[in-house]
């Protein structure tokens, strides 16, 4: 039997998801939160929303609820620009060095954004002949996409998602064809070896790592579901951690608020962190 979900129960939803999240939920998703909702009761066995909400105040499904509400739409070279960037601009100088390359991925979702990254990063050090280590941080506040990320498993359909040809695939993905439009990918050992995914809130007062640690950074299709108050907050958060010379990849909504005095831009949501 499905419970009533009534305007109040909306509001304590999106209440919540900012509290917890910094999620904004606009009125026009009201009907996909009460739908989320419903199936989230449902799935903890509560019986009505009184107990779901004074359970979540003190903790209890807190992770489930956050789940619910993420949207984690993500693709494998999604805005590709970005990765040819790294590999044409970035890559040829950086693989010259030895000093460690720190790629952050903060918002990785299932896990196809981080595997672009890693897959570029892969082949430009075959065709530039580089030892360099690599690494990347794939973060993100969602864990049930997390641990899709780790099984490196996917199916995609190549008619809406068509993959890159600029690059040696199949050195990073096994691919095999399953019908016309879907392949399956199934992401290679050196690969994941590259990658380690951890939870991570943007919220957070401070994060985890240090300051000026990373060459590259990802923040991309994430700060949209932020208030543009909270986004500047974010960003400036972000920011800090990227190094003097380091490039920060937007997605294609998103803009550099606050950060606009110490970047170069590029075009296409490509900048340049020139001061801290
Ligand atoms: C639409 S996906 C974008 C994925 C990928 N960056 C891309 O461009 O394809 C947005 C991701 O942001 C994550 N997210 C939302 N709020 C977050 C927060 N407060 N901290 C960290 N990640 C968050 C969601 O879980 C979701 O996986």
């Amino acid at each position: 039997m499905s419970v009533v979900v009534s305007d109040t129960e909306i509001n304590r939803a999106k209440e919540m998801i900012y509290e917890l999240a910094g999620i904004y939920l606009s009125n026009d998703k009201d009907l996909a939160i009460k739908n989320r909702l419903n199936r989230l009761i449902k799935s903890c066995n509560i019986q009505n929303f009184d107990i779901f909400f004074s359970q979540l105040k003190n903790g209890k499904f807190k992770q489930e609820f956050i789940n619910t509400f993420t949207n984690n739409k993500t693709d494998f070279f999604r805005e590709d620009f970005h990765f040819v960037d790294m590999l044409d601009r970035i890559l040829p100088h950086r693989l010259k060095k030895t000093e460690p390359l720190k790629v952050w991925c903060s918002a990785a979702s299932m896990g196809e954004e981080p595997y672009s990254i890693a897959a570029t990063l892969s082949y430009a050090k075959d065709i530039y002949g580089s030892n360099t280590p690599c690494s990347i941080l794939a973060t993100d506040i969602d864990t049930s996409v997390l641990e899709t990320a780790k099984t490196g498993e996917y199916v995609v359909d190549t008619c809406i998602t068509p993959l890159p040809e600029w690059l040696d695939l199949e050195n990073s993905f096994e691919i095999i064809p399953k019908s016309e439009r879907d392949v399956s990918i199934k992401i290679k050992s050196t690969l994941k070896n590259l990658i380690t995914f951890k939870q991570l809130n943007l919220q957070l007062s401070t994060y985890p790592f240090g300051y000026n640690e990373f060459d590259i950074i990802f923040c991309r299709n994430q700060i949209i579901y932020f208030k543009i108050e909270d986004q500047e907050k974010v960003l400036k958060k972000i920011f800090s951690y990227l190094k003097v010379g380091g490039t920060l990849y937007l997605g294609h909504s998103e803009s550099p608020l606050g950060i606009q005095n110490k970047v170069e831009k590029l075009g296409q949501n490509i900048f340049i962190k020139v001061m801290d």
